[in-house]
């Protein structure tokens, strides 16, 4: 087990700098995700760790040790990319007995490792066999074992799962976290896939064009994101603009559309907030009655609208509801409960959601 600490970490292509001031400590047996949208730095972070390119400045520290300054083959850090880069010509017990050959291990002992680290990714049926006879997610499996059969201290993974279908993405990075646990490393997990990050970290570094923009656990990030950008990039949002903000005891006031007035509780700095988000499961939907103007009820808001669709995705329910004068749909997640679903597209609704939950920025 080991601690990473990266201190002021930057790389410049030109004058521009795609990594910047980056700081973040790994703890000791922590997998931590560094999750954003493509091209805001993630790989070339996760290659300066490596060895692979020299940073412009700042330091990388793998349990005191300063591992700019040490070659990248004496790093010892375990790496698993994209494609899975197997030798073809070698099979299965031999692509994960290469590394182990390479160090002089004995015989007997390589043997002895290379089975228990295909036992531990449930391949041992597989050792006589070649790459070119296994699926994907077999092959990954193999670059896993192949990682870490050398028992290193820290692993990089670079979107291992983003070649697999969603099933089996699910399926491995949910052994990614087992194998983890039992093999007790320090990871560093690359993926601009949200719900991966979620599943497989202890806690998420959430990127943007360089920098670090919110790290925490899934829940923090989820719950409690930091900006509009964090709010959008991960989890589903209802996510606007507002205008006309006027503050009350402990309480925002603001204008969501035309005539729509909403309130959230104050959080931060006190400065007025210039968005709302609120999560789709935080909302309920209901057909709106003749009378019915959408008066929310206490310690809730309440805003009419039109159905313009209804998602069954068997578990859950995604509808949209138009808002007169809002760019963009609100979105509703109802649990299914079994019940026929009250509702039709076409008709007018009342969503309504607790002030507790309206988050503003
Ligand atoms: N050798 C290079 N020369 C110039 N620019 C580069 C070089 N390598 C990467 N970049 C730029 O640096 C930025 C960050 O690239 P990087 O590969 O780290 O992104 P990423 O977050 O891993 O994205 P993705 O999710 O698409 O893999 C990009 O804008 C990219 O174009
Ligand atoms: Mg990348």
């Amino acid at each position: 087990m080991s601690q990473l600490i990266i201190e002021n970490l930057v790389k410049n292509y030109g004058q521009k700098p795609v990594v910047n001031q980056l700081n973040i400590t790994v703890e000791s047996g922590e997998m931590l995700s560094l999750l954003g949208p493509s091209g805001c730095g993630k790989t070339t972070t996760l290659r300066m760790i490596a060895g692979m390119h020299d940073p412009t400045s700042g330091s990388i520290r793998l349990d005191g040790k300063e591992l700019t300054r040490i070659a990248p083959h004496k790093r010892n850090i375990g790496l698993v990319f994209q494609n899975y880069a197997l030798f073809p010509h070698l099979n299965v017990f031999e692509n994960v007995a290469f590394g182990l050959k390479r160090h002089g291990v004995p015989k007997s002992e390589i043997r002895e490792r290379v089975e228990a680290a295909l036992h531990s990714v449930r391949l041992n049926e597989f050792a006589e066999r070649f790459p070119a006879q296994m699926s994907g997610g077999q092959q990954q499996r193999v670059a896993l074992a192949r990682t870490l059969v050398l028992k290193p201290p820290l692993v990089l993974f670079d979107e291992p799962l983003s070649n697999l279908d969603a099933k089996l993405r699910q399926a491995l990075g949910i052994e990614i976290r087992v194998l983890q646990r039992k093999f007790g490393f320090t990871g560093i997990f690359v993926t601009h896939d949200q719900e991966e990050a979620m599943v497989i970290s202890d806690r998420i570094a959430v990127m943007n064009g360089g920098n670090i923009v919110q790290i925490g656990t899934p829940q923090q990030i989820y719950m409690h994101p930091v900006d509009p950008f964090v709010a959008d990039f991960v989890g589903e949002s209802n996510l606007y603009p507002i205008t006309n903000v006027t503050a009350s005891e402990g309480f925002w006031r603001f204008e969501l559309s035309k005539g729509n007035i909403i309130s959230a509780e104050k959080t931060g700095n006190g400065s007025a907030p210039t968005y709302v988000m609120v999560r789709p499961e935080a909302v309920s939907v209901r057909r709106k009655g003749v009378d019915d103007q959408p008066v929310p009820e206490a310690g809730f808001n309440a805003v009419a609208g039109e159905v313009t669709f209804i998602n069954y995705s068997g578990s859950s329910y995604l509808i949209g509801v138009a808002i007169e004068s809002l760019d963009e749909q609100f979105i509703v997640r109802l649990q299914n409960t079994r019940k026929e679903l009250d509702l039709r597209v076409g008709e007018e609704a009342v969503v309504q959601w607790p002030v507790h939950d309206t988050l503003t920025f």
